[in-house]
């Protein structure tokens, strides 16, 4: 995978978007046709007291994760982003698509402040290597900066 070119590309088509809506709408499209093997890819955002599902591409979704719970809410109250590698043998994860294998999510914050989620799934177990997880990590550094929050 060529990070650094994905992350130009992502950089020039999502630059110029109008509002956070349609940034994270197509931020969340550029993910599912640029990286392979994936069923759900998208955004929970933050309202001070709980994750809400955003724009995503994939099947209907758990709408409201509370924090701590699932990998998302785990993600969300640590700060930290969370690979798993086989959710089924991972007990705080929410199943919203029984297809899904393994996970990664990225916290989004903004000015020191949780502002949300970027929450991947894939059908098949450890699709999340180092090299996608760097990828991840720069794709949420630059919504960072392009979010307008
Ligand atoms: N699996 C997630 C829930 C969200 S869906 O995968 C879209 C979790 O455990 O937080």
């Amino acid at each position: 995978m060529k990070r650094k070119e994905y992350i130009e590309l992502a950089k020039s088509l999502l630059e110029t978007q109008p509002n956070q809506i349609a940034l994270l709408a197509n931020a969340s499209a550029f993910i599912n046709e640029t990286i392979d093997t994936l069923n759900w890819a998208g955004f929970y955002l933050y309202d001070g007291e709980k994750l809400t599902v955003g724009p995503f591409q994939g099947k209907v979704a758990c709408s409201v994760i509370e924090l701590g719970k699932g990998v998302c809410g785990e993600s969300a109250l640590n700060l930290k982003t969370m690979v798993v590698d086989d959710v089924l043998a991972h007990d705080n994860h929410i199943a919203c698509d029984a297809n899904s294998r393994s996970e990664i999510v990225v916290p989004i914050v903004i000015k020191g402040k949780l502002f949300g989620v970027l929450d991947v799934d894939s059908p098949i177990k450890n699709r999340f290597d180092a090299e996608l997880i760097n990828f991840f990590e720069a794709f949420v550094d630059l919504l960072t900066n392009l979010i307008d929050f």
